[in-house]
């Protein structure tokens, strides 16, 4: 016999809208987030907490949306890849920047880094290369090499450096 499902109330705010949900406590937020907030851009590999493509933000920490039940999140604020992006549809200045330094080959993996990386500048907008490195060693890339992964990261900390020195001038 199989046993009863039942759903329960998650409330989460995700890329600053609130969401109420009914789901069942084995789901992961990932599937969640996928299958009924269609966001989509947060991809799904190893399914496993190992890979990092499906990492998100839950209280700006990045998180393995993939190894958390969309219950552990609730009543915390959710930022996926859709959140880097203006609502007219272009590239946000990271994902433009990801872009120009070609650190994306099959994109598969893209939506974890950017999602790291934004972790990253929040906390410390001006990171050396070393930090950046440890920060993007989190997440695996079958493609880039990582090289042009790191070159993003830094072009868009020199990026945000020379905006602030700007505003302060
Ligand atoms: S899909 Fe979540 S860590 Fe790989
Ligand atoms: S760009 Fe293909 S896995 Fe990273």
């Amino acid at each position: 016999m199989t046993p009863a499902t039942s759903a329960v109330p998650v409330r989460l705010t995700v890329n600053g809208e609130r969401r109420a949900l009914d789901v069942e406590a084995r789901r992961s937020l990932a599937d969640v987030l996928r299958r009924d907030l269609r966001l989509t851009g947060t991809t799904v590999g190893c399914e496993t907490g190992v890979c990092g493509s499906c990492t998100v933000l839950l209280d700006d920490e990045p998180v393995r949306a993939c190894a958390m039940l969309a219950v552990q999140a609730d009543g915390g604020s959710v930022e996926t890849v859709e959140s880097l992006a203006p609502a007219d549809g272009e590239l946000g200045p990271l994902q433009t920047v990801f872009r120009d330094h070609f650190a994306l080959q099959c994109g598969f993996c893209t939506p974890g880094f950017l999602m790291l990386a934004t972790a990253l500048l929040r906390r410390e907008p001006d990171p050396d290369r070393t930090a950046v490195r440890a920060c993007v060693s989190a997440n695996l890339c079958r493609c880039t090499g990582y090289q042009p992964v790191v070159d993003a990261v830094c072009a868009a900390a020199a990026a945000c450096a020379s905006a602030r020195a700007e505003e302060e001038a």
